[in-house]
């Protein structure tokens, strides 16, 4: 039996957790979340009993090395304090991504797991996904030819942005990290994946430019539930998490999943409750352009790859639904592909276009299977697995997304300088 220890029960915790205690080959030994809440929802459900439940993460760590590997979904800042006190205890490790907004403390990592022999894998999920699998195979396969060119967008939803990026835990450089690290390390990561070369250089522009105090409407309240606003603004409280149907012109929206961000029960007035009582929920209810926020909402990043492939990408908040949607040009022909559909279209030069089904599980399944296959990943890594079939996320490979991410902010602070990558450390020998 496999062991596990699991620090951080927030989302991304319980599910890769919850996908962990499901298989029959691993047992979670000991957990630890700062909210005993937290605690008492997976507590039972993962069969971890009342003394090996921690939440002080001194009490955690002084246990030592009591599972063969540590799940780290801690805060985007405490990843490297975690890591490196688990790697320290001896742990193998599969970290959250960003594995830190310090480059150098990537590298820390990445240099003390080599070092002493510790396996890390990050959750760069996407690379688990059968549809990017399927692009990634077609590109090795030279379905396109020698890739030239790759169009990729990471179009976040307007409602999944405010949650995350506005109001809630990404809002602040100063606290987690840039949006660009947050949400789109995933996208450089696939950048690398896709093409097999580390970037040579490239230019960033953006910022905050919309969710911002310039924005606000005239008489608009600071708290939604007291906005006169609140019956047609599109980024209303209640609207937005209960699919309230009175907004004008709108129709019903859920967003139910992200209410776990600031309420452990999902029953409506729960939510609704803490969001007008609970200090922490009240940040939700804050109007989108009258928060502390001050991460980027809009971003571009052109980048040269070192086998020369040129790549325009995009990350915005101005989205109806959350999809990635990515144009990869080869000397032979072209692949579209948006992971919201089921489908990538590839034009081969001369030939009939086709249309590739892939099996795809929708994002709301964990990134399209992607979490489920980063717990098989990490359990296959603890066996030994050598399953070539099997591209994992090993920490070395994963350092160049943030590496690329360090170079694109440089950039955008400085208005677009083209930055060389050699400017950016890398792993040292
Ligand atoms: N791989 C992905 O696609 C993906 C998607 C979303 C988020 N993330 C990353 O995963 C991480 C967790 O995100 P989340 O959405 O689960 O956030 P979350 O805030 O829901 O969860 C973090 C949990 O860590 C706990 N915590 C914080 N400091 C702690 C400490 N010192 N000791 C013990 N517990 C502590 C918090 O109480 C919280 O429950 C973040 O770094 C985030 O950027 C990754």
């Amino acid at each position: 039996m496999l062991k596990i220890a699991v620090i951080g029960l927030g989302s991304r915790g319980k599910n890769y957790g919850t996908h962990l205690a499901k298989r029959g080959d691993v047992e979670i030994v000991a957990i630890c979340d700062k909210y005993q809440s937290k605690i008492d929802n997976v507590k039972t459900l993962w069969k971890v009993p009342d003394k090996m439940c921690f939440t002080d993460e001194k009490d955690f760590f002084a246990l030592g090395k009591v599972a063969d590997c540590m799940l780290i979904a801690t805060q985007d800042r405490d990843h490297y304090a975690h890591a490196m006190k688990a790697l320290e205890l001896g742990y193998d490790l599969l970290v959250e991504k960003p594995l830190s907004p310090n480059i150098e403390e990537c590298l820390d990592i990445e240099e003390y797991a080599r070092k002493h022999g510790r396996k890390v894998l990050v959750c760069h999920v996407l690379r688990y996904a059968s549809y990017y699998r399927k692009i990634k195979e077609m590109i090795d396969a030279g379905v396109l030819g020698e890739i030239q060119l790759i169009k990729h967008d990471e179009n976040v939803s307007y409602w999944h942005f405010c949650h995350s990026y506005v109001r809630g835990n990404w809002r602040r450089e100063d606290e987690t990290s840039p949006m660009l690290l947050a949400k789109c390390c995933h996208d450089m990561d696939l950048m690398y994946w896709f093409t097999g070369s580390k970037c040579k250089s490239l230019n960033s522009y953006g910022g905050l430019t919309y969710f911002n105090k310039e924005h606000k409407p005239e008489n608009a309240a600071d708290n939604c539930f007291d906005c006169p606003h609140r019956n047609t603004c599109n980024f209303e409280v209640e609207h937005q998490y209960l699919g309230r149907k009175k907004i004008i012109g709108r129709g019903k929206k859920k967003f139910l999943w992200g209410t776990y961000a600031f309420c452990t029960s999902s029953k409506k007035k729960d939510v609704l409750n803490a969001l007008k009582t609970d200090d922490r929920a009240k940040l939700w209810a804050r109007c989108v352009f009258a928060c502390d926020n001050d991460v980027a909402d809009c971003q571009t990043v052109n980048m040269e790859m070192e086998n020369g492939v040129k790549i325009m990408m995009t990350a915005n908040a101005f989205n109806e639904q959350d999809h990635r949607h990515t144009e990869i040009r080869g000397s032979k022909g072209i692949l579209i592909a948006d992971d919201r559909g089921s489908v990538i279209t590839l034009k081969l030069f001369g030939k009939k276009t086709k249309k590739i089904v892939v099996n795809i599980i929708p994002v709301i399944k964990g990134h399209f299977g992607g979490d489920e296959g980063v717990v098989k990943a990490t359990v296959g890594m603890m066996k030994g697995d050598s399953d070539p079939n099997m591209q994992y996320s090993w920490i070395a490979d994963t350092v160049e997304s943030h590496r690329i991410v360090t170079a694109a902010e440089i950039s955008r602070r400085e208005g677009g300088r083209t930055v060389e990558m050699s400017e950016i450390p890398d792993i040292r020998e």
